[in-house]
C-alpha cells in the first residue's frame, strides 16, 4: 500500500454548540463525533493519523487511548486551519507519501469517498486535491473558483468573497489530499492577510496553481457526506443520517425494524436475523443481540449480550447484562449491571436486578428486587421478594439453591443461604441460613379478635 498519513483538525472549541463540551466530543450515534472521521481515515488506509488538538486536549486523547496509529499535536492558539496543519507537521517529520487532511466535525464522511479521492489524486499526479460539493445554500463555506477552462484557481472564504464569487455553488468540504513534499515545502507560505486574520489552509490551492503544479477539485456525489456539524441543529441532522445508514444495514441483514425512523441503534451493535425491534427502542454501542428476538416498544439496551429467541417486553431497561436463550424480560423491568440470566429465565414486570446470576428456568415474575445474589436453576421467586443486600455500610450476597420456592413478600437478609429444594413461606423474613429440603417460616401467628369492629363503633 502507498504511504498515507492523515491530519484531523480538532483544536477548535465549537463555539456555536454553546456547550461546556467541545464540539468533536459530542456523541453522535454512539461514539464521540471525532471517532467517525478518524475511522474513515483509518479504513482508507491511513497510518499514522495525527489529531490537531487544543481545547480539552486530554479528553480528546482519551478517546483514542491505546490506539497505536493515533498521534496528537498541540495547537495552543487557534490561528486558522493553515496554522493547525503546520502544527501537525513536526509529528510527521520524515514521512513521505500522501497526506489526507480532514476536519473533526464531518462525521458523515465515508471511507469509500476518501479512497476514490486518493485514487483520483494519485492517478493524476496532483500536488493537492480538494473534495468539493455543489450546494443550493453555500452560505458560510469557502467557494471553489475555477478559471475559464474549468481548472481550479483558488478557494475563497465566504467572508473574503466578492458578490460574484458568492454566487458560486461549488464549495470546499475542508477535506484534502496533498503530496507530502508539496505540503512541507509550502505550508510556511500561507499568510494571514484576509478578512479573519487567520492562516487559511485553502491558500495552498492558489499557491500550487501559481507554481504550475497540478491542483484538482473533485465534486462528491453525495453532499450530505461532507456536512460539517457546527451547531446542535446540524448535530441532530447528522445523527439522523448516521442512524438511517445503521438501520438500513441491519434491515438488509434480516432484522425487522417496525419504524426505522424511530429506532435508535448506535454504531457497533450486532443483531441476528429475524429479530424484530419495535419503535422507540434505544440500543447502545457494543450490544450483541441474537436472532429471533422480539424487542417491544421503548426498550433501552446498553452494553448487553442477549441470546437467541429472547423476548424483551415494553419499556424495560437493560444495562451491562447477559441473557441466555429464550429469556423473557419485562414489561417495565430493570436489569442493572452484572445481571446474568440463564436460558429460559423469566423476569416479569417491575422487577429490578443487579449483580445476580440466575440459573436456567428460574422465574421472578412480579415486583421484586434481586441484588447481589446467586440463584440456582428452576427457582421460583414470589411477588414482592426483596434481597436485603445492604446493611448501610457493606453489600452482602444471597445464595439460593436449585429448585427453591420463595413465597410472596419474602425478605432475604444477606448474607444468607437458602439450601436447594427448600420452601420459604410467604411473608417470611429470612435471617438465618435455610438447610436443603426444608420449610422456612417466620410469621407472627395471626390473631382474630371477633366483634372488634362492632365494639369500636359503639
Ligand atoms: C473551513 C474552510 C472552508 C470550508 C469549510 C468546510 C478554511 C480557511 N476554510 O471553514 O473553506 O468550506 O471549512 O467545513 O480552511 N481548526 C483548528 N484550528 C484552527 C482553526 C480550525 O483545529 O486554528 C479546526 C476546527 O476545530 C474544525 C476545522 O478545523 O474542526 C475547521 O475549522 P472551522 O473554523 O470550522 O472552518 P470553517 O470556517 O468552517
Ligand atoms: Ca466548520
Amino acid at each position: 500500500m502507498l504511504p498515507l498519513a492523515s491530519i484531523v483538525l480538532a483544536a477548535g472549541k465549537g463555539t456555536r454548540m454553546k456547550s461546556g463540551l467541545i464540539k468533536v466530543l459530542h456523541p453522535i450515534a454512539g461514539p464521540p463525533m471525532i471517532a467517525w472521521p478518524v475511522a474513515a481515515a483509518r479504513e482508507a488506509g491511513s497510518d499514522p493519523i495525527v489529531l490537531v488538538i487544543g481545547h480539552q486536549a486530554t479528553a480528546v486523547q482519551a478517546v483514542f487511548r491505546g490506539a497505536a496509529d493515533i498521534r496528537s499535536a498541540m495547537q495552543e492558539e487557534q490561528l486558522g486551519t493553515g496554522h493547525a496543519v503546520a502544527c501537525a507537521l513536526d509529528t510527521l517529520a520524515g514521512f513521505s507519501g500522501t497526506v489526507l487532511i480532514l476536519c473533526g466535525d464531518t462525521p458523515l464522511l465515508r471511507s469509500e469517498t476518501l479512497k476514490n479521492m486518493l485514487t483520483y489524486h494519485r492517478d493524476n499526479g496532483a500536488a493537492i486535491t480538494v473534495l468539493t460539493a455543489l450546494m443550493d445554500d453555500p452560505l458560510g463555506y469557502g467557494r471553489v473558483v475555477r478559471d475559464g477552462s474549468g481548472q481550479v484557481a483558488a478557494i475563497v472564504e465566504h467572508k473574503d468573497a466578492t458578490q460574484e464569487e458568492r454566487e458560486i455553488r461549488e464549495i470546499n468540504s475542508g477535506i484534502y489530499c496533498m503530496d507530502s513534499g508539496f505540503l512541507f515545502a509550502n505550508i510556511k507560505e500561507i499568510s494571514n492577510d484576509n478578512a479573519q486574520g487567520e492562516y487559511y489552509l485553502t491558500d495552498l490551492l492558489a499557491i500550487a496553481v501559481r507554481k504550475g503544479l497540478t491542483c484538482l477539485a473533485l465534486p462528491t456525489a453525495d453532499a450530505d457526506e461532507i456536512m460539517g456539524v457546527n451547531d446542535r441543529v446540524q448535530l441532530a441532522e447528522a445523527a439522523r443520517i448516521l442512524r438511517s445508514r445503521i438501520n438500513r444495514e441491519h434491515m438488509l441483514n434480516g432484522v425487522t425494524l417496525i419504524d426505522p425512523d424511530q429506532t435508535y441503534i448506535d454504531h457497533g451493535v450486532t443483531i441476528g436475523a429475524d429479530t424484530t425491534i419495535h419503535p422507540g427502542c434505544r440500543i447502545g454501542c457494543g450490544s450483541i443481540i441474537g436472532s429471533g428476538c422480539e424487542i417491544e416498544a421503548a426498550v433501552s439496551i446498553s452494553d448487553c449480550r442477549i441470546g437467541d429467541d429472547c423476548h424483551i417486553k415494553a419499556s424495560s431497561v437493560l444495562e451491562s447484562s447477559e441473557l441466555g436463550e429464550d429469556v423473557s424480560v419485562g414489561p417495565m423491568a430493570h436489569l442493572r449491571p452484572g445481571t446474568v440470566l440463564g436460558n429460559k429465565v423469566k423476569i416479569g414486570n417491575f422487577v429490578e436486578t443487579k449483580k445476580i446470576v440466575m440459573g436456567e428456568g428460574s422465574k421472578a415474575s412480579h415486583l421484586t428486587y434481586l441484588g447481589d445474589a446467586d440463584i440456582g436453576r428452576d427457582v421460583n421467586i414470589g411477588c414482592g421478594t426483596i434481597t436485603c443486600n445492604y446493611d448501610g455500610v457493606n453489600k452482602h450476597r444471597t445464595v439460593i439453591g436449585d429448585e427453591v420456592f420463595i413465597g410472596s413478600d419474602v425478605q432475604l437478609v444477606a448474607p444468607v443461604t437458602v439450601g436447594r429444594n427448600s420452601l420459604v413461606a410467604a411473608g417470611t423474613t429470612v435471617t438465618i441460613d435455610v438447610p436443603p429440603d426444608s420449610l422456612a417460616l417466620s410469621r407472627v401467628p395471626q390473631v382474630n379478635k371477633e366483634g372488634w369492629r362492632l365494639k369500636k363503633k359503639s
